[in-house]
């Protein structure tokens, strides 16, 4: 009998998977603009991806299914309404193929909490599908579909500390030095994204306040470039950070117990509710974390260093 060519082989039917890790981040500067005809703002913000992740694991699958356990997961929509969902069936539009993966989320990041986890699941999704269907698409064909996404999915693809503008999809590298120590505290409840810029305009026309052209301090950039924790914790800044507390009273009680237990400096992440603080080092954040615990407006408390690298495959 001819010997079996290697096709011919019977072989075990392995169900290919890949798994990608993605970054959470927080805004080191958010400066926001006036509100645009599109519903956007333009912004310029610093972005810093931090060591909270999320896993997203894509296998193939007949359908495309979604699945997610961890942090938050009852409040994570597993249906078209989720982004990871969302990036597989663009990119299978995109590369004319059918969306048939089974995705499974899990969770590090706290959902709705300002920290990009949707947009980490909807980068992780996108790198995780490419990598097994092997589309081939370049770096900058992946960056352009997560800009379709969201505005902070372009970001999550890369990680480290970079400066964004437009809606926050243009990417800019920023040069940054060392490591930092961060303490971040999680709210009993999220915040929606839309609300906190509603609530920006509105309290900018009741002050009669004309918004600013959006721009990053220059002493920001130069406590990245020197690596220096004390000149870059009196130099965050967060434009959101009226309108949360505004929706939120509850916030200001965090970021006061955080300062008064030694941090640095304190930052509204995002649009929050999440609140960072930065220690100067790892004693430092233990005693920061401490205090945060203790404070009956925070849910869960998490420590992680700065910057981070962006969606990447295990
Ligand atoms: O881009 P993404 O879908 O993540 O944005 C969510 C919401 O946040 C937008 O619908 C908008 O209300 C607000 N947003 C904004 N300006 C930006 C980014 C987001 O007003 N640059």
């Amino acid at each position: 009998a001819a010997a079996l060519t290697p096709e011919d082989e019977p072989r075990p039917r392995l169900t290919e998977s890949v798994t990608v890790r993605v970054p959470a981040k927080v805004n080191l500067a958010l400066s926001v603009g006036p509100p645009r005809p599109d519903g956007y703002h333009d912004l310029a913000t610093v972005f810093h991806a931090v060591g909270l992740f999320d896993e997203v694991c894509a296998a193939e699958s007949e359908t495309l299914t979604l699945t997610c356990e961890g942090e938050g997961a009852a409040e994570v929509p597993l249906d078209a309404t989720n982004l990871a969902w969302r990036a597989a069936v663009l990119l299978a539009e995109t590369t004319g193929r059918h969306p048939a993966v089974r995705l499974h989320l899990a969770k590090g990041i706290p959902v709705a909490g300002g920290m990009a986890g949707g947009s980490a699941d909807a980068a992780g999704a996108l790198v995780a599908c490419d990598a097994l269907w092997g589309t081939g698409l370049s770096r900058d064909e992946l960056h352009s579909l997560a800009a379709r996404l969201g505005s902070d999915v372009p970001f999550a693809l890369y990680g480290g500390t970079a400066m964004g503008t437009g809606r926050g999809d243009q990417i800019a590298p920023v040069l940054a030095r060392g490591e930092f120590h961060w303490v971040f505290a999680f709210a009993h409840e999220g915040l929606s994204t839309p609300a906190v810029f509603r609530e920006l305009d509105r309290l900018r026309e009741a002050a009669g306040e004309e918004a600013p052209a959006p721009g990053v301090d220059d002493e920001l950039l130069r406590a990245l470039r020197a690596g220096d924790p004390a000149l870059l914790g009196a130099a965050l800044r967060n434009d959101l950070t009226r309108p949360a507390t505004s929706l939120r009273p509850d916030l200001r009680a965090t970021l006061q117990a955080g300062r008064e237990a030694g941090a640095i400096g304190t930052l509204l992440s995002g649009s929050g509710p999440t609140c960072a603080f930065l220690a100067a080092d790892a004693t430092g954040a233990a005693a920061v974390a401490e205090a945060l615990a203790a404070a009956p407006s925070v849910r869960a408390v998490r420590r992680a260093l700065g910057p981070a690298p962006g969606a990447h495959v295990l």
